[in-house]
């Protein structure tokens, strides 16, 4: 299965043990017209934010991982034979680092965060 998922994800490099396809649940999610911005957005915010929690929860365990969006949807939607409201938005390949990570660049904290006004 892995093998074949990573056959329709050329965002995924090497040959992780384990990949998390994060979906959106659209029969849960709010519907366009029923959100103020008339997108998904919500749900769409939801799944980011639980892949973050995936990713801080993997990297505490000594695990590497980052998200991929690269990958053909409807393959990986047909392969695990996903229940049509699922929607895969992001895979996200765990596995144990070939290396330890170095912190890449940061944009400066003042450029990013503002206090009270812009
Ligand atoms: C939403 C999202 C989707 C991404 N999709 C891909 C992808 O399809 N292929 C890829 O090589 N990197 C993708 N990346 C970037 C990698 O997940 C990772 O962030 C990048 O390799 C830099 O990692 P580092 O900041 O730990 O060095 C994506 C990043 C984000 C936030």
């Amino acid at each position: 299965m892995l093998r074949s998922v990573r056959a329709f994800a050329p965002g995924i490099i090497g040959f992780p043990p384990l990949i998390v396809a994060a979906c959106l649940d659209r029969s849960r999610a709010a519907r366009p017209e029923e959100s103020e911005r008339g997108e998904w957005d919500d749900g769409l915010l939801c799944v980011a934010m639980t892949v973050r929690n995936l990713l801080l929860s993997a990297h505490a365990l000594a695990r590497g991982g980052c998200p991929v969006a690269g990958f053909h949807q409807d393959a990986v939607h047909t392969l695990p034979a996903l229940p049509p409201h699922l929607e895969p938005l992001l895979l996200v390949p765990i596995g144990h680092p070939a290396r330890a990570s170095e912190s890449t660049p940061r944009r400066v904290r003042g450029e990013v965060i503002h206090h009270e006004s812009w």
